[in-house]
């Protein structure tokens, strides 16, 4: 049995630290926006490499707060990418705005500049009023969006720019970390990411502190001093238990991160030579690997077959956003998103962590091997 991903192994690795670091918010008696969540907001903006950070309930509200803080709602529109996962899509229309999609690059798999050019360009010979407010690229299995042209775009047609960083905790583009190019960046702190809690979590990340401040509104009921409420705000909060997880976990992040990059060099190592299209890194970006995908021609035959030796594998993703029948109502079809619609069809996760064993990475490779080699005989 490869599991795909076994959570309990990174626990033995830090277990005393993570028990201890709970059983300090225990005695403390204070669950909710305490020292916490305050110590780790500073520890997590300022390893980004920005001055603020807004801890929230998960990285879906982390979106959502960071458009409503840049004022999106109703009327507008917000471009995003047809290859994510479905959260960043429902958080542009959980504002009431309208996601917009653009296909992906044939190498990193993220937004693609051009396409985002040609929407927008598309969009404002319309005429009228100008309804695209924002763009969201994101950072998808830890590699890095062509973060120059998409700022550079931005700025051109006067859009905020707003990073879904979700999967990319301490992924670089150039010298700087991702969440620190846009207006606000967004991260998940979900079990599953490179640096995930003990349940759900997530940050807003932000340079600007009129922002910052808002964000702090939003996530606690417009509440500025006690039973004083200037907006309609939300309940969105990191708590303490998990803010004291995450700050433990942070200080192994790049080490882990570390990890990742070397095993994912052993996969590309041993899989290139059968053929397979292996994840490749773009050239001045430092990606980290939040998931290890294939490309390949049978993908589902290839997953049946690894099943039956007992290797997981999982598929991210089965179905582009805009051909979700969440959103049918937009009328997308395939060939709007031709390589998002391929790259769906082909791509497979591999199992992959940082605690994955070198002897389990061999038997997904010898598994690839067989298939390979059947299909070949065949
Ligand atoms: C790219 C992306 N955006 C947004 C989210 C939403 O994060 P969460 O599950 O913490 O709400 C996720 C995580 O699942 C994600 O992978």
């Amino acid at each position: 049995m490869v599991p795909f991903l076994d959570l309990t192994r990174q626990y033995k690795r830090i277990k005393g630290e993570i028990l201890s670091a709970t059983r300090r918010v225990y005695e403390k008696g204070h669950f909710i926006l305490g020292e916490e969540v305050s110590a780790f907001e500073e520890e997590f903006s300022r390893y980004c490499g920005v001055q603020y950070g807004v801890g929230v309930g998960s990285g879906t509200d982390a979106l959502y707060l960071a458009l409503k803080a840049a004022g999106i709602g109703q009327g507008d529109e917000v471009i995003t990418v047809a290859n994510s996962f479905i959260a960043t899509a429902l958080a542009i229309s959980f504002t009431g705005a309208k996601p917009l999609f653009v296909d992906i690059d044939r190498k990193t798999y993220t937004m693609d500049p051009n396409h985002l050019e040609l929407l927008l360009k598309h969009q404002r010979g319309k005429g009228g009023r100008r309804t695209v407010k924002a763009v969201l690229p994101v950072h998808l299995y830890g590699h890095p969006a062509e973060m120059d042209s998409i700022i550079e775009i931005g700025n051109r047609y006067d859009l905020i720019v707003i990073e879904d960083a979700c999967q990319a905790h301490g992924a670089k583009y150039g010298k700087r970390k991702v969440g620190s190019f846009g207006v606000m960046g967004c991260f998940s702190f979900y079990p599953t990411k490179n640096l995930g809690g003990y349940g759900d979590g997530g940050m807003v990340v932000t340079n600007d502190k009129k922002y910052d401040q808002k964000l702090k509104l939003f996530r606690c009921y417009g509440e500025r001093k006690k039973h004083q409420h200037v907006l309609k705000g939300h309940n969105s909060r990191l708590d303490e238990i998990q803010a004291a997880i995450l700050r433990v976990k942070l200080r192994y992040l790049d080490q882990w991160n570390e990890e990742r990059r070397a095993k994912a060099r052993i996969y590309t190592e041993k899989l290139s030579p059968l053929g397979i299209v292996c994840p490749s890194e773009k050239r001045g970006a430092r990606a980290i690997y939040h998931l290890y995908g294939i490309k390949t021609e049978k993908r589902d035959s290839l997953q049946a077959f690894l099943k039956t030796r007992g290797i997981e594998t999982l598929i991210h993703y089965p179905i582009p956003i805009p051909l979700q029948k969440a959103y049918r109502e937009l009328r997308y079809g395939r060939r709007d998103f031709p390589l998002t619609h391929q790259w769906s069809q082909k791509i497979l996760s591999l199992p992959f962590f940082s605690e994955i064993k070198k002897g389990e990475m061999k038997e997904v490779v010898e598994g690839i091997r067989s298939f390979s080699k059947n299909e070949c005989d065949e």
